[in-house]
């Protein structure tokens, strides 16, 4: 190398030799070394086709199910999960639609798994349909209720008794069995849906049942309604702290 240089004595011919000795040595790496694939966009496209190709086909799509599950197929498309593919839920299926005896798709029976779109979450859409899954109806498997092809929205109760059972039982069999609940209770049809924010109302005055048992009641359902007087009965408690308005039965 010395040597070489003794030849060039001129700092600028020196640095001219370095310079031509570098272009050589990029030209050799550029044509010579790196493959053709590396610098050809064409080659290495075809090249990630070829390799995407290579792998495993792992979803079937859900048009491939219909061909065997023809009911649940039709069922679904109807209901409120018709957006969702079959595999969504059961995982890649390829492998089941090519030999359905010995390959079997996942079930997804864990409680865990529908809150992942169904959990209260703020980023959902407004109005989605979401659930707090450690205090909505624990322990069960959701598909227990719900079915998981053709969910159905919560639908309103019409009666009372829907949820306060207990007290529609005893008062059928009570002298009140011919009051409706709304009789004594002012209850708006969102009671039904928001119970413990919607309150109904609650009778708060003796005067209330005085409108049927009080001497001189003048309501027209008072007719066969046994009549104290309101002055002096019970003093001055309301009725409810010695009768049960449910099932307001006097012993004899
Ligand atoms: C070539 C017919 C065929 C196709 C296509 C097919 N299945 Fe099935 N599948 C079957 C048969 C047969 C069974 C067993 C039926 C049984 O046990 O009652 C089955 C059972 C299942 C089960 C229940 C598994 C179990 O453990 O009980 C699921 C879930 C399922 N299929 C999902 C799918 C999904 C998702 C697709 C579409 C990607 C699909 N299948 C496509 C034939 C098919
Ligand atoms: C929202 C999730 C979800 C989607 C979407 C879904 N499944 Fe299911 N699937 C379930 C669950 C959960 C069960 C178990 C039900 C149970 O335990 O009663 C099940 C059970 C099954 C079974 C076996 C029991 C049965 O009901 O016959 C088959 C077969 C099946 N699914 C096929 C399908 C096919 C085909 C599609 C698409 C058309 C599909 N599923 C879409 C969640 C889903
Ligand atoms: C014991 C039966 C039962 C089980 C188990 C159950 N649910 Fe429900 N679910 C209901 C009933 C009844 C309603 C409608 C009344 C209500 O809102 O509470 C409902 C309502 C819903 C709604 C609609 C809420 C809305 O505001 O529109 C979703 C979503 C839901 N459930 C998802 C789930 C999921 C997810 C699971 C499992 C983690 C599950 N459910 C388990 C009975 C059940
Ligand atoms: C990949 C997301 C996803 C998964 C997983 C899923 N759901 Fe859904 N679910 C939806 C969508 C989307 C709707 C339709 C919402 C709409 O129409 O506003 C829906 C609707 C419902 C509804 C109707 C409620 C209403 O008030 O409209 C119920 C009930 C329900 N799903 C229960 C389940 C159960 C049970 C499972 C588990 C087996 C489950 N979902 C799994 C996305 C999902
Ligand atoms: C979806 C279930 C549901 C239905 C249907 C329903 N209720 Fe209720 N109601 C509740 C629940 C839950 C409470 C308890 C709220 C609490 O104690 O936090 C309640 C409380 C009440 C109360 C007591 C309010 C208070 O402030 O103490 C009255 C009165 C009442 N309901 C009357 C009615 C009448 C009348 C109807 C029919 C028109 C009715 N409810 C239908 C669930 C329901
Ligand atoms: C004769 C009038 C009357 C009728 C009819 C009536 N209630 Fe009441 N209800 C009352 C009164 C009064 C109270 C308040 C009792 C108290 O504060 O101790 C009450 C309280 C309640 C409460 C609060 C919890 C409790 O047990 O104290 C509920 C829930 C309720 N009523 C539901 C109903 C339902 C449902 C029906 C129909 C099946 C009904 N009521 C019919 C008078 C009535
Ligand atoms: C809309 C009218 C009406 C209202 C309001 C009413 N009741 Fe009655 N009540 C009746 C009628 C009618 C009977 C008798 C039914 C029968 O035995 O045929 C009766 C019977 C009774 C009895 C008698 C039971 C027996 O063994 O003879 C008692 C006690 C009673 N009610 C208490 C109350 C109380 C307390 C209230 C207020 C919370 C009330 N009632 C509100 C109509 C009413
Ligand atoms: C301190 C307890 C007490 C209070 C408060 C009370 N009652 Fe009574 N009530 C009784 C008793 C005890 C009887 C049965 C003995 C009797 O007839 O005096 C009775 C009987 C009745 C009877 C049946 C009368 C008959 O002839 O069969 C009616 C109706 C009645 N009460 C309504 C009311 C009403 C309405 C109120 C509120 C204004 C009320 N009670 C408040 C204790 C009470």
């Amino acid at each position: 190398m010395g040597k070489l240089f003794e030849r060039f004595p001129d700092p600028l011919a020196r640095l001219l030799v370095v310079f031509l000795a570098l272009v050589v040595v990029g030209l050799v790496v550029v044509f010579g070394l790196i493959p053709k694939s590396m610098m050809d966009v064409n080659a290495q496209w075809a090249d990630a086709v070829k390799r995407e190709e290579a792998r495993p086909i792992k979803y079937a799509g859900f048009h491939a199910c219909a061909e065997c599950h023809e009911e649940l197929y039709a069922t679904k498309k109807k209901g409120y999960h018709r957006d969702l593919s079959c595999e969504t839920c059961h995982g890649p299926a390829k492998a089941h639609t090519e030999d359905s005896d010995n390959v079997k798709p996942v079930i997804p029976a864990a409680r865990t798994f529908c809150p992942q779109c169904h959990a209260y979450n703020p980023s959902r859409p407004r109005g989605f349909p979401q659930i707090n899954p450690v205090a909505h109806n624990p322990l069960k498997p959701c598909a227990s209720c719900h079915n998981p092809h053709d969910p159905k929205p919560p639908t309103t109760p019409k009666e009372c008794s829907a949820c306060h059972g207990e007290i529609a039982r005893m008062k059928a069999v009570s002298h009140h069995v011919q009051l409706e609940c709304t009789t004594c209770h002012d209850a708006p049809q969102r009671h039904k849906v928001s119970p413990r924010s919607v309150r109904p109302s609650k009778p708060g005055t003796r005067e209330f049942c005085g409108k049927c048992h009080g001497k001189d009641a003048t309501d027209k359902r008072a007719k066969n309604a046994p009549k104290i007087d309101l002055a002096e009965h019970g003093e001055k408690y309301v009725c409810w702290q010695c009768h049960y308005p449910h099932s307001p039965e006097v012993e004899q």
